[in-house]
Parts: structure tokens; sequence; C-alpha cells
């Protein structure tokens, strides 16, 4: 077992490409930690560098308590298990699994002993005497972790192991390797780009985006308080509704939301009121859950936009509605290019000195382009994705398309950001 810390931890690629920036994440002794985030955001990247097969830039990698950055891959007891699941095509599932045994000396009483108790484990016991090559996606993935857990290393590292299997496959698995791994309390660091996968497994989650960690927490802790709009939006099985409003304090008799056509009023006891005031004249983001908000009849007299639906969309457990009520939609706030942030002047960071005359132009036209993207967040300047509020209705819709229709709101539900994507409101954690 053993704990693994990272303290400012970069990784700049070859061309500048800042790929991790200045990274700070734990795991316990024990923990299983997940990695999620979109595909190129550094999750493998900074999985490598914990095994040693990727050189660290920047920063400092502690294991166990001791400083690691220049420790040899062998020397850290780190196991780990990749997408493909590559096997040696030769030798038998036995063979495979047994095979770092094999390589370490081991009383070969011992190994069979291993090999036995691990592949009844993992449901592969019937396996062990054919090749690779006749097996399943879903058993040579099996294989590929028996081989990677059978020396008990302190530190079982997996990158997107279930991400080349069936939907099936990947939910049997899911729960086989959560409580394989619980049982034998070896600390855990598993890369995902899968929120449903992140959810179910993780003890905590570190959200990546872009090189930069947006959140960590418990699962229900990132879930219900995101710090950023990008995590709001990532961890969101439908979309996430993102608005840009503007605050004001009237009179000081309460906090207003104002989207233009819309208004939504906090009053001063709402705890949140007062951080949100700190923007009175300045802009807000809004992101609202699509369950968030629901249909009202007419006569109703609380926090409600109101519309027309646009269309229904049938998922089968549930209808979502799209609601045109002239409230342009919001992108999701991002951090900046990494090809072009590596380049960037940061007080003598390595690499800041290597970019080339044309890089820096194109860095500049690139900060030139974002601010007027901010300009265009303006909810009245009209450059935006889409303007359609979406509601969830449940497997009964009350409403059908064309229907003036209004929404009720559940303000204890919103969620306030910068006009950045960081979160303004106290999160409740
Ligand atoms: N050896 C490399 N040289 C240059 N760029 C790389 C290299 N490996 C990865 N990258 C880039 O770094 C970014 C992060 O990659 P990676 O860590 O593999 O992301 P993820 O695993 O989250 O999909 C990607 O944009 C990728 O193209
Ligand atoms: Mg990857």
């Amino acid at each position: 077992m053993s704990s693994v810390v990272l303290d400012k931890v970069t990784k700049v690629y070859p061309g500048d490409y800042l790929a991790v920036d200045r990274l700070s994440l734990h795991a316990d002794d024990g923990e299983f930690l997940v990695l999620l985030g979109p595909s190129g955001c550094g999750k493998s990247t900074l999985l490598r560098m914990i095994a040693g097969l990727e050189e660290i830039t920047e920063g400092d990698l502690w294991l166990d308590g001791e400083m690691a950055n220049h420790l040899p891959p062998r020397d850290r007891d780190v196991a780990m298990v990749f997408q493909n699941g590559a096997l040696y095509p030769h030798r038998t599932v036995r063979g495979n699994i047994a095979f770092p045994l094999e390589i370490a000396k081991s009383d070969p009483a011992l190994v069979q002993e291993r090999v036995t108790e691990l592949s009844k484990a993992l449901h592969i016991d019937e396996t062990l005497d054919r090749k690779p090559g006749t097996l399943s996606g879903g058993q040579r993935q099996r294989v590929a972790m028996g081989r990677a857990i059978v020396r008990q290393p302190k530190l079982f590292l997996m990158d997107e192991p279930l991400s080349n299997l069936d939907a099936g496959m990947r939910t049997e698995l899911r729960m086989e390797i959560s409580a394989l791994v619980r049982s034998l309390g070896v600390t855990t660091i598993y890369v995902t780009h899968d929120q449903v996968e992140a959810l179910t497994l993780a003890d905590r989650i570190a959200i990546l985006n872009r090189g930069v960690l947006q959140d960590v927490g418990t699962p229900a802790q990132i879930y219900n308080d995101p710090a950023t709009a990008f995590v709001a939006a990532f961890l969101n099985s439908q979309q996430l509704n993102l608005l840009a409003a503007g605050v004001r304090t009237p009179q000081n008799q309460y906090v207003q939301l104002d989207f233009g056509p819309h208004r939504l009023t906090m009053p001063w006891s709402d705890p949140r009121a007062y951080a949100i005031s700190q923007h009175t004249g300045g802009q807000v983001l809004v992101g609202l859950r699509p369950d968030g908000l629901a249909p009202v009849p007419e006569s109703y007299e609380g926090p409600s936009f109101y519309g027309r639906v646009r269309t229904l969309e049938y998922h089968g457990h549930e209808w979502l509605a799209y609601l045109e009520c002239g409230m342009p939609a919001v992108p999701v706030p991002e951090p900046p290019d990494p090809r072009r942030r590596a380049g960037r002047d940061n007080g003598g960071r390595n690499g800041s000195g290597r970019v080339s005359g044309l890089v820096r132009r194109l860095f500049s036209q690139e900060v030139e382009h974002q601010e007027q993207e901010q300009v265009g967040a303006n909810p009245n300047s009209g450059i935006h994705r889409r303007s359609d509020l979406i509601i969830r209705l449940g497997n009964r819709p009350v409403w059908r398309a064309g229907d003036a229709a209004k929404v009720g709101v559940d303000l204890s539900r919103i969620m306030i950001f910068t006009m950045d994507g960081a979160r303004i409101d106290p999160p409740r954690r």
C-alpha cells in the first residue's frame, strides 16, 4: 500500500505543448482515486509520470513520503493496466498471470496458489490453459488485471481499462474491479473519460480539462457542488443550461439576476446572496440543470421563466423539452489552449524562452480572439451556439411542441459562476 502526492506537477511536451499545468493532488493509502476528463486533457500523461514512464518537467512527485521524480520505474512498485490489455500471445492465461512472479523467482507452489486465487476472483479460472487469442475482450482485460495485481504492487494504475469493451461487459467488470481492488486495499489511480464509471467507482474524483485540475472531491461533492462550470457541464447526463445574467441589487432590497427578458430574485436571506452581490453591475454565468426546472401552471408566482416549446425529445426513461425563451445559452468556459499556454511569458518557467516569434504572434491573436468571445458572452450580442432552455419532463410530457409554457426554477439548485467559469456561490462542502 502506498500514498501518492503530486505537488504542482507540470508536463511540457516538445513543441511547447503544456499537457499538465501545475497540478497538485494526492491519493491516500488504500484510496480509489479516479482521474476524469475529456480525451486529450492529460490523464494518461499524469498516470505515466506517476509510473515513471514520462519525465516530469516541473514540480514534485512523492510516493509513500519519498521524493520519486527520478526513481526508476522498476523501483516504484507500481503496476499498470492499459486500455488494450496487451498479453503475451504464446503464453496461456496461467502463464500470463504468473509471469511477474516467475521473473521475481517466487516459490512455484506460491505462484500456483496466487494464480488460482486471483483467477477465481476475476472469473477466469475456466480459461487458465487457453491462449489469449481464444479469449473475449472482457476476459483479456481480466487477465491483464490479474497479471498486474499478482505481485501485490503498492500502487495500481489503470488507464481506461474498460473503454474497449461493450456496455454490458463494462458494467460487469466495473463492479468486479471495485470489489477486487477494495478487498486487496491497494491504492488505485484509475483514468477514464466516462462520468458514470467515475461516479460509481471512485472514493474521490479529480476532474481535468486541458491539463488543468478543475475539481476534486467525493462523487457526491463534485456532482452536487461542482467548483467550475466545466465540471457542472461534464457531470451532467443531459446538457447543462448555462446562461449569462447581469447582477443587480435594486435599492439593496434583494439580489436580482437579469437575463434580459427574464429575471430571478434572490432574497438577502439566501446564504449565497452576499457572494453574488459582490458582482453587482457585472455579469455572471448561471447554471441550471434540466432536472432543477419543472413545468408550472400559468398562475404560478414563484421564480420562473416562460417561453414556447420548440420540440420534445424522447429518451425512453424521460422526455426532454426544448423551450425557446429568448435567453442565449453561453458556451462552457475552458482554460486556454495548451499549445499557446506553454509559450506564454510566465516568469522563467521552463519552456517559456523557447517559443518562436510566430507562436508568440499566434498567442496574442488568440488572446484577442478570447477577449472578443468574452464580449460575446453578453446576452444581447448573439453569437451563441443555442438558445433553448432544456427541461426534464419525466415520462409523461405535459407539453406539446408549440405550446406556450411556464417553467418553475428551483432556486436552491441554480449554480452561479464568474464569466471564466469559477464557482461564486459558496459550495456547501
Ligand atoms: N509524446 C507526446 N508528445 C507530444 N504531445 C503529446 C505526447 N503525448 C501526449 N501528447 C499530447 O498531450 C495531450 C494530453 O495527452 P494524454 O495525456 O494522452 O491525454 P488523455 O489521456 O487525457 O486523453 C494531448 O493533446 C496529446 O496529443
Ligand atoms: Mg489517455
